[in-house]
């Protein structure tokens, strides 16, 4: 570990995730927070992060002084320019976002071989756990029908979760198939029987939902139910600043959140 403090960037610093951050950096002598972005119209541009310190919200990457990392909870358009910022300072980068488009999805596949790039679709302990068991329980129980159902709060802009999805890869991966072709997102009207082998989703939006995911593995006469309730984000701040703090100096290449549960530092 270095010895003098970590400099870190926040991008979507005045967001949900970003405010569970910077109440942990408060008090945090790993980190020092050297650059805290929002997006280029916000209400927030200019305002100091702590009331007190002289650190002022950034409307975007222009005057970011040196940085060993960055994190990112913003959206696809905030994700894209700091990708942008981090490849040409070839800073590493953990992003929790959601909600990404094909294009963007393959531009951070392609940075992986310029930068160390962390992205996770959920930073919980109990969700990697979570994602384990159900890889076994579909292998395990190949022809019971398997549903994912999650809720969140009503501000949400993307559906299903990214976790519900990393769910469902997970599930489908350990069944020899893939998500693609195993989904299915909707159902209204006359849907007709439920084609064997797939994979449901149903979404929940409302109020202060943190996040809560449920997948229920449906036999004959029977039912399996594993499913992960997060009441705080600050566990999935915790997470972040834990993969923050593993990625500094590490390769350039794609990371997991498993890497870093397995070596810790
Ligand atoms: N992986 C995980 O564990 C995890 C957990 C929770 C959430 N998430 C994901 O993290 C993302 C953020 O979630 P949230 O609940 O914190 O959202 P939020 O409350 O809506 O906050 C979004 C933040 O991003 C900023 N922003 C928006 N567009 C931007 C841009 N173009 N450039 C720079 N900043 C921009 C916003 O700035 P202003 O509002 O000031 O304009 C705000 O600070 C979502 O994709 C969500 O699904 C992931």
């Amino acid at each position: 570990m270095t010895s003098s403090p970590i400099r870190l960037a926040i991008n979507g610093a005045s967001g949900r995730m970003g405010q569970a951050l910077l109440s942990l950096l408060r008090d945090e002598r790993r980190f020092e927070l050297a650059h805290a972005v929002v997006s280029p119209g916000s209400a927030h541009d200019g305002e100091p992060v702590w009331l007190g310190q002289a650190l002022r919200h950034a409307r975007d990457w222009s005057r970011a002084p040196a940085l060993d990392v960055v994190i990112d909870f913003s959206g696809p358009a905030g994700l894209a320019a700091t990708l942008d910022h981090c490849l040409a300072h070839g800073i590493p980068l953990v992003t929790g976002t959601t909600g990404l488009d094909a294009q963007l999805q393959a531009r951070l596949d392609a940075a992986g071989s310029r930068v160390a790039l962390l992205r996770a679709a959920n930073f919980s302990l109990g969700v990697a756990l979570l994602t384990r068991l159900l890889r076994e329980a579909a292998a395990a129980l190949p022809d019971w029908d398997l549903e994912i159902v999650e809720a969140h709060h009503g501000r949400k802009q993307d559906a299903p979760s990214g976790t519900a999805l990393a769910l469902g890869q997970a599930a489908a991966a350990a069944r020899d198939s893939t998500l693609e072709d195993a989904a299915v997102y909707s159902r209204e009207g006359h849907t007709g029987a439920r084609v064997p082998g797939s994979i449901g989703f149903a979404v929940i939006r409302g109020g202060d939902i943190v996040g809560e995911h449920q997948a229920l593995l449906i036999g004959s006469g029977e039912r399996l139910e594993l499913g992960h309730r997060a009441t705080d984000r600050a566990i999935f701040a915790r997470g972040a600043l834990q993969a923050a703090q593993w990625l500094v100096g590490r390769a350039a290449g794609h990371w997991r959140l498993e890497d870093v549960l397995a070596s810790p530092r």
